[in-house]
């Protein structure tokens, strides 16, 4: 894959770093989240993680629960979730605390994104409060992928894709519907775009040649409706895509 690396064409201020495998990819990814965070608690006396779901950061938490932080400066909340119990193994609440909230970074504050709401719409609005609150801009975004390009749970043909892609959107998080036959399997809460691309730092993980093609579709089809992942490269601070074979 390194090759298609070289072939991929430069997008506004990307930055791709292929590592051998997950195993490298997760030594690395862990690395920059200890170096990034460490120095936004060291300029400004705190720093605040929007943490992806999924299933490639458990490794990557894993290793990063054991850096050596303060890891009581920290802030964590999550790209997205899924709207489900938090017991239930698709929450990432549940992955977060099980993998990342763990040693020494049990000690950080973890803001899940689902409440005791009735529905995904409460919970958005509820958790838009506290997103407000936070210190801005936001310290760290780590964002995985799927294969149709999707980010957090901007899906491509989901009915709230055009409100979380808005950059003139006011909202911090909204809800998505679960997406019949199509993705995501659930409802979801999800931050919206203007929000994570508001982050000073930007890591996009992933792991295997399909997503890099998809990526690589992404970038040249130019279209986030089609690829929402596309719109992540308008972000000011640019976006490091540390990916894997
Ligand atoms: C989620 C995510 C989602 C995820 C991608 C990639 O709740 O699932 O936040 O956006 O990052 O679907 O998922 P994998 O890491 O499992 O490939």
């Amino acid at each position: 894959m390194n090759d298609k690396v070289r072939r991929l064409p430069s997008r506004g201020r990307i930055r791709f770093d292929i590592r051998k495998d997950s195993v490298a990819l997760a030594d690395a990814a862990a690395a920059e989240a200890k170096e990034v965070l460490g120095a936004a608690i060291e300029a400004t006396g705190a720093a605040t993680f929007v943490a992806t779901g999924g299933s490639t950061p458990g490794p990557i938490y894993d290793r990063l629960s054991q850096a050596d932080l303060p890891w009581d400066k920290v802030t964590i909340t999550l790209s997205d979730e899924r709207w489900v119990d938090p017991a239930s193994p698709d929450s990432n609440a549940r992955m977060v605390r099980e993998r990342l909230l763990q040693g020494p970074a049990a000690a950080a504050r973890f803001l899940p994104l689902k409440g005791d709401a009735a529905t995904p719409e409460e919970d958005a609005n509820a958790a838009a409060g506290w997103l407000a609150a936070l210190p801005r801009p936001i310290d760290l975004v780590f964002l995985g992928m799927g294969d149709d390009g999707h980010i957090a749970s901007l899906f491509p043909h989901s009915p709230a894709l055009a409100q979380g892609l808005d950059d003139e959107t006011a909202a911090l998080c909204i809800a998505v519907p679960c997406g019949g036959d199509r993705a995501p399997p659930q409802p979801r809460l999800t931050l919206t775009l203007p929000l994570l691309k508001s982050a000073r730092h930007i890591v996009l993980l992933f792991a295997g040649r399909r997503k890099f093609d998809v990526l690589e579709a992404a970038l040249a089809a130019d279209d986030p409706y089609l690829y929402p992942v596309r719109a992540l490269f308008g972000a000011p601070a640019g976006v490091h895509v540390l990916c894997a074979s």
